[in-house]
């Protein structure tokens, strides 16, 4: 962590962020729009670089809406093969660099009747069926505890905040449950419909691992979902990754929009 640290002080000087964004698939836009100091994955001691497509994979830093912020453009996910160690290790590297809260966002299939393709919504709880935990491992206790609570990861402060900026900016958000598998496969209708009676309401492969680690070292998390497509179809329509990127070019500007409002009230 130390190398990691000097290295990227090194590069931003006295830029302190105070708030971290991870830019989930569409959202990747802003850290071209907002860009003071940009620096590769490739280029940081310890980070892996990112292999999907669409996915820059850049540590940028930039001042937006008057709030110093360090945005992931890319993120790395456990089903490249990565461990849940190395794809939340820049969760860590953020906390070290004195962010205080950290905003997630995603893709995700949405599940339950509340979302449609085109929503945006609120996390307000998670369930982990990765199969995995990012804390397995030797704790470090200068980071957080051994047995940490998460009771209330996504802050509710904070969505009550972006609830407040998405009235301002009239966009609808939505407010659920997200539930994370490995991935990469999509999910099977019978497995939709076990996550649907289990109370989820979208579906991703992404975010949880980030929001443990976040809620572990005391970062506030705030969570959004961009409803890329119906999880659920029952029709027998095929699902492919086009769909869910063009659900997310076509939601990005109203995305973006409420993202940079957060940002200003937070
Ligand atoms: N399932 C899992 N992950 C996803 C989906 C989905 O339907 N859409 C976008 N990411």
């Amino acid at each position: 962590m130390r190398d990691t640290i000097e290295f990227i002080k090194e590069k931003i000087k006295d830029f302190e962020p105070e708030i971290g964004i991870i830019l989930g698939s569409g959202l990747g836009e802003l850290a071209d729009e907002y860009c003071d100091i940009a620096i590769s994955y490739n280029d940081i001691p310890n980070f892996i670089k990112s292999t999907v497509q669409g996915h820059k994979g850049r540590l940028v830093f930039a001042e937006i809406s008057g709030k110093k912020v360090v945005m992931m453009q890319g993120r790395n996910h456990y089903y490249e093969g990565h461990s849940m160690q190395e794809i939340t290790y820049p969760v860590k590297v953020m906390k070290n660099l004195g962010v205080k809260k950290l905003i997630l966002t995603n893709a995700a299939g949405g599940v339950s009747d509340k979302v449609q393709a085109g929503d945006l919504m609120l996390i307000t709880d998670h369930i982990n069926f990765m199969g995995a935990n990012p804390l397995v491992g030797k704790n470090d206790d200068t980071l957080g505890e051994r047995f940490p609570d998460m009771t209330e990861i996504y802050k509710k402060d904070l969505i009550g905040i972006a609830q407040n900026c998405a009235k301002e900016c009239g966009i609808e958000l939505k407010k659920g449950i997200y539930w994370a598998n490995s991935g990469p496969s999509y999910e099977t209708p019978a497995e939709i419909s076990m996550i649907k009676s289990l109370g989820a309401d979208a579906v991703g492969m992404s975010t949880v691992p980030e929001a443990i680690v976040a809620n572990y070292c005391g970062l506030k998390v705030l969570g959004i979902s961009c409803i890329s497509n119906s999880a659920s179809k029952t029709g027998g329509e095929k699902l492919s990754h086009e769909e869910v990127i063009a659900t997310t070019n076509r939601v990005k500007e109203k995305f973006k929009k409420l993202v940079v409002n957060v940002i200003k009230n937070l």
